[in-house]
């Protein structure tokens, strides 16, 4: 079906894919799609976004939560759960259109039985909450205990995170926790509701607090457990526990079935506008489905201020960062539907401006250097070194929290993008101008000007290619600065006439007027590297040319140990022109106005050969500039790769010794891009929607809706054309 995902059988090597691939989410908290009988062995995990914490010496990354969907059985007094018994029939599902997860497993014990069905999912409705369905089927007279509880004992990569377990019993069962560094308290509660006369009693030990169920239930019977959860930590609320309570408290089945439909109806007013259609492939029209999935579910939706790390909420990986993934791979997407949710995210990065400037600061420059790995307020968790040595075992010195200095100007891109598709400048007003001005500001002071060529150059530079380090003159680097430069005049201008008041003070506040004057001196002196004249490439950076040149899979057989680090110090690409992932290519599809379709064709057919590919980022943006030369046959594949990446799991688990799985969301809008912005060509040309269509052979029609000033439009295209429609009439 387009809206089911669905595996059958039962294989433990799967575990850890699976639980990317199943993952539930509200924007607010992220339940991997483990089983309900799995524990932090299974890489079970109920991951809070945005609140985090450090044990002395290791990395700072997310708060797991305990677990309070952690159920099993016995039956006849004997533990049957898929960590014991080989089952007979086993299936796990996730419904995209409700969010939702399934499983059904049968085991044969004996001449009984016994199936497990369950259904679980986290309110998109009232995110603190939480909603578990547990049916159990026997075919023979059995006493049957259900056990279900908080499992406190959670994964950490980084951890223990969480001490101080207190416990509570009766009708609620509660466990809170106090986080290790800054004392942040999580609270738990969970209360059932059982179709069947049971008798009960509770166990705890340190870590885990369960509730026992026993039911005499006689041959073919269905007893069936609904389990209503709260969640609050204290970024939410003054006293989690006590928060946690009003929730639970007087919970009846009619209540819990309440909170279904209010979860279900919020999802089908979201498909209603995100949906899209691909008649013709239908591994292509569900991946994208899904990858649509895998955003909606990690959008801080109900909250400002809140950002996407770049592995979702499936996990710690990553250490839970915002990275530049979300400005520049999934807002285009977000943008297109909901500018309020954009506006959440862009809030984030205002509010991160004090801790910019402290970073810019720290190296001794001014204005605004925004954390390349971000957590709560814009503090950057990007370790001095980040990758250890699969040989010595020791840390590598790596430079992407100081070089990759390109992330302040993704920043101001995507305000500008959000400015130019909603017109709406009150973000402006409110913090995102203070946001362009500080980053115009920190490029002004980290620029280095020539004199003999009479022109400002950003030397030692780390550009998306993180294999090239400490780089001169990188193309994408240097074409943001020169961005946000220009946009930071620009916008000036443009908004001091219509709120000259209003812009005075923030120029007051900045102190910023001898800076504003600067940047408009410097900013068509700025060296952004050209086309050459006659091959029509632009180098990456200065002297990438004269690097070795070679491919992928040549350095692949030169690698003596697959987890090696291709980048850094030694790296097998450091010397060459292999990179990790788009670079010019990635300016010039944000820049492709600028670019004549020979020379974007040029440069994607030297760069692409010699790219690995070895970020989730690269494969779309190479299919984005292939729709745009009119290559969609080449577009085709790499939408494709994209688009499933979470789907096979095919992808890079490991940098060095350090495990990076989890979702791709960068991908996953990606994905979106490459099929509405590439193959359907959509565009805003003079606040008009546009469309040029150039749909892969196999497909017959794509059909979508976007927002666009207020205005619903629903869009078909197909190869010889489209048709845009307002609605509320329907056209496809
Ligand atoms: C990529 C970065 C990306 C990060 C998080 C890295 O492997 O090189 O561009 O931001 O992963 O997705």
């Amino acid at each position: 079906m387009k809206h089911l995902l669905r595996e059958t059988g039962y294989d433990p090597k799967q575990t850890v894919h699976f639980g990317n691939k199943f993952l539930v989410a509200n924007g607010y908290l992220g339940v991997r799609g483990t089983l309900e009988e799995f524990g932090k062995k299974e890489l079970a995990a109920i991951n809070l976004g945005g609140l985090y914490d450090q044990v002395p010496g290791k990395w700072r990354e997310p708060v797991n939560a305990p677990n309070p969907f952690f159920t099993f059985i016995r039956v006849d007094h004997q533990i049957v759960s898929l960590l014991t018994h080989k089952p007979q029939k086993h299936q796990q599902s996730l419904d995209l259109y409700t969010a939702t997860h399934h499983r059904e497993t049968s085991f044969q014990i004996k001449d009984n039985h016994v199936t497990v069905k369950a259904k679980r999912t986290a309110s998109a409705a009232e995110v603190h909450t939480l909603l578990l369905e547990y049916q159990v089927t026997v075919t023979k007279a059995t006493h049957l205990e259900i056990v279900t509880g908080i499992d406190g004992d959670v994964w950490d990569i980084n951890g223990p995170h969480l001490t101080d377990y207190q416990m509570e019993t009766g009708p609620i069962l509660q466990m809170t926790a106090t986080t290790q560094a800054k004392g942040e308290i999580v609270s738990v509660g969970e209360v059932v509701i059982s179709d069947q006369q049971y008798q009960e009693y509770f166990t705890m030990d340190q870590k885990q607090l369960l509730r026992h169920l026993a039911y005499e239930l006689a041959a073919g019977e269905t007893v069936t457990l609904q389990k209503q959860i709260a969640i609050y930590h204290s970024h939410e609320a003054s006293d989690p526990r006590g928060a946690c309570r009003p929730d639970l408290e007087g919970a009846t089945e009619a209540s819990i079935a309440k909170a279904w439909q209010a979860h279900q109806q919020v999802w089908q007013k979201r498909w209603d506008l995100t949906d899209v259609t691909i008649t013709g492939d239908d591994e292509a029209d569900f991946a994208l489905r899904y990858s649509l999935y895998q955003l909606q579910i990690i959008a801080p939706h109900h909250r400002s201020g809140l950002s996407i790390p770049a592995r979702g909420l499936s996990g710690q990986t990553y250490k839970g960062a915002v990275f530049w993934d979300t400005e520049m791979f999934m807002m285009p997407v977000f943008l297109h539907h909901d500018s309020r949710l954009v506006r959440h995210l862009l809030q984030y990065r205002i509010d991160s401006l004090p801790l910019a400037r402290q970073k810019a600061a720290s190296y001794g420059f001014r204005g605004a250097f925004f954390a390349w790995e971000s957590q709560e307020a814009g503090y950057d968790a990007t370790s001095d070194y980040n990758v250890v040595d699969v040989f010595t075992k020791r840390p590598q010195r790596t430079y992407f929290k100081d070089k990759q200095i390109h992330i302040s100007g993704d920043i101001v891109y995507a305000l500008k993008q959000y400015v130019d598709y909603t017109k709406d400048e009150s973000l402006l007003l409110a913090g995102g101008l203070e946001v362009i001005l500080e980053a115009a500001r920190f490029y002004l002071s980290y620029l280095y000007y020539k004199s003999e060529k009479d022109r400002y150059e950003a030397i030692d530079v780390l550009g998306p290619d993180e294999y090239h380090e400490r780089v001169y003159n990188n193309a994408y680097t240097s074409k943001l600065i020169q961005f946000t430069i220009e946009t930071a005049v620009n916008l000036t201008d443009a908004l001091a006439m219509r709120y000259p008041a209003e812009v005075a003070a923030i120029i007051e506040k900045l102190d910023f007027e001898e800076d504003l004057f600067a940047l408009k001196v410097i900013a068509d002196k700025i060296y952004v590297p050209q086309p050459n004249s006659e091959t029509e490439l632009v180098q990456q950076f200065d002297g990438y040319f004269q690097l070795e040149d070679t491919t992928a899979a040549v350095l692949r057989q030169r690698l003596l140990d697959p987890k090696e680090y291709w980048g850094g110090a030694y790296g097998v690409a450091s010397d060459t022109q292999v990179i990790k992932q788009a670079d010019t290519i990635m300016m010039q599809y944000l820049f492709a106005d600028e670019y004549s379709q020979s020379q974007l064709e040029k440069n994607w057919l030297y760069y692409e050969p010699r790219t690995e590919h070895g970020s989730s980022l690269s494969a779309c943006i190479y299919g984005l500039v292939a729709c745009m030369i009119g290559r969609q046959d080449w577009a085709y594949d790499y939408f494709m790769k994209t688009a499933q990446v979470d789907l096979t799991g095919e992808s890079k688990t490991f940098a060095g010794d350090l495990y990076i799985g989890g979702t791709h969301p960068a991908a996953n809008g990606g994905a979106w891009m490459v099929a509405i912005l590439g193959f359907c060509g959509l565009a805003i040309k003079n606040n008009q929607v546009t469309l040029q269509p150039r749909l892969p052979k196999k497909w017959a029609q794509v059909a979508f809706k976007i927002k666009y000033q207020g205005q619903v439009y629903q869009i078909c295209c197909f190869h010889d054309g489209a048709k845009i429609t307002p609605l509320p009439t329907t056209a496809c």
